[in-house]
């Protein structure tokens, strides 16, 4: 599937590459595909935002290029880099004449010693790529000023090569967990979707779906229970991911019901923090009491 030809198409695509997406989200994505507009996608930590862009990938047939942001990356992570350790060895190499050759620095700062990283990678690659930028929001200001620069016409220029631009630019997604706010020229770029967490009945789907192993009646009292606990004020509230994760342990203990003792021996599955884990305890009864 290149192009759908409607959402429902492309719901159902995603659907049979292991993805379910509602309708918000496959709309925005449709659209991001026919208008070629990038993407952003904020939400809760573990909510399905980065599987979504590799499974438009692989639906698409193409090929998925990810830049994973971090705090202090810069645009020698992201764009390119010369090789100086190559670049040093051919030094060694040549001979005494052939340095003294101009050419011979320009070889230097040619293709072969370019270290392609993602954006220059999907320039060049263009439409037959998805550009996953996953967690924009942790780069600083400078990078997402820089990044703006990029989405906004896919060229790029190298001093010593010359500009390269994207013939037709790749689909982009983009990802945040909001951990601060995007600024409005980037966002005014992008289509924007928030990921939620999904509703119970969705959630039970996407856990059957991923762990067909488990029961169903298992399955809802899981998603039950990772529900309460999203009500309770804990510091990071379970996503689906633990959710799966949740019902993949039980699933491989061989466990039948989860009770409050399952549930303890259990949690590491789902809570990953002390504070929060004395909050989940205290309520134990009370959140395993059943779908
Ligand atoms: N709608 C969905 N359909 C299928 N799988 C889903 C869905 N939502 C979440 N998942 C599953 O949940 C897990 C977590 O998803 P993912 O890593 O994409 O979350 P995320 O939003 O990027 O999280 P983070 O904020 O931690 O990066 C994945 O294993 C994914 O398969
Ligand atoms: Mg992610």
């Amino acid at each position: 599937m290149e192009r759908p030809e409607t959402v429902a198409e492309l719901t159902a695509a995603l659907r049979q590459g292991g993805y379910l997406a509602d309708r918000g989200l496959a709309t925005a994505l449709f659209v991001a595909i026919g208008l070629r507009r990038p993407v952003l996608l904020e939400g809760e930590v573990g909510v399905g935002k980065t599987e979504v862009a590799k499974v438009l990938a692989s639906i698409s047939g193409r090929r998925l290029i990810r830049l994973q942001c971090y705090e202090g990356i810069d645009t020698s992570q992201a764009l390119y880099e010369w090789d100086y350790a190559r670049q040093m060895l051919h030094i060694r190499a040549l001979s005494e004449q052939q340095i003294a050759d101009p050419d011979a620095v320009d070889k230097l700062f040619g293709p072969k010693f370019l270290v392609e990283r993602p954006l220059l990678d999907a320039v060049r690659t263009g439409d037959g790529a998805v550009l996953l930028i996953d967690e924009v929001d942790r780069a600083d200001d400078e990078f997402e000023a820089f990044l703006l620069e990029v989405l906004s016409d896919f060229q790029l220029s190298i001093p010593e090569i010359g500009t390269i631009k994207a013939e037709s630019p790749p689909l982009v997604v983009l990802t945040s967990n909001r951990t601060r706010e995007l600024h409005d020229a980037l966002k005014r770029r992008c289509l924007y979707h928030w990921i939620g967490y999904p509703a119970a009945e969705r959630e039970v789907e996407i856990v059957l779906l991923k762990e067909p192993g488990i029961g169903e009646a298992l399955t809802r009292k899981v998603v039950a229970a990772v529900n309460r606990m999203r009500e309770l004020d804990l510091a990071k509230p379970p996503g689906v991911a633990e959710t799966i994760d949740w019902a993949r342990t039980l699933s491989f203990l061989g466990e039948a019901d989860l009770d409050a003792a399952v549930a303890r021996d259990t949690l590491g599955a789902v809570i990953k923090e002390r504070d929060d884990l004395d909050l989940v305890l205290d309520s134990l009864a009370d959140i395993t009491s059943g779908a």
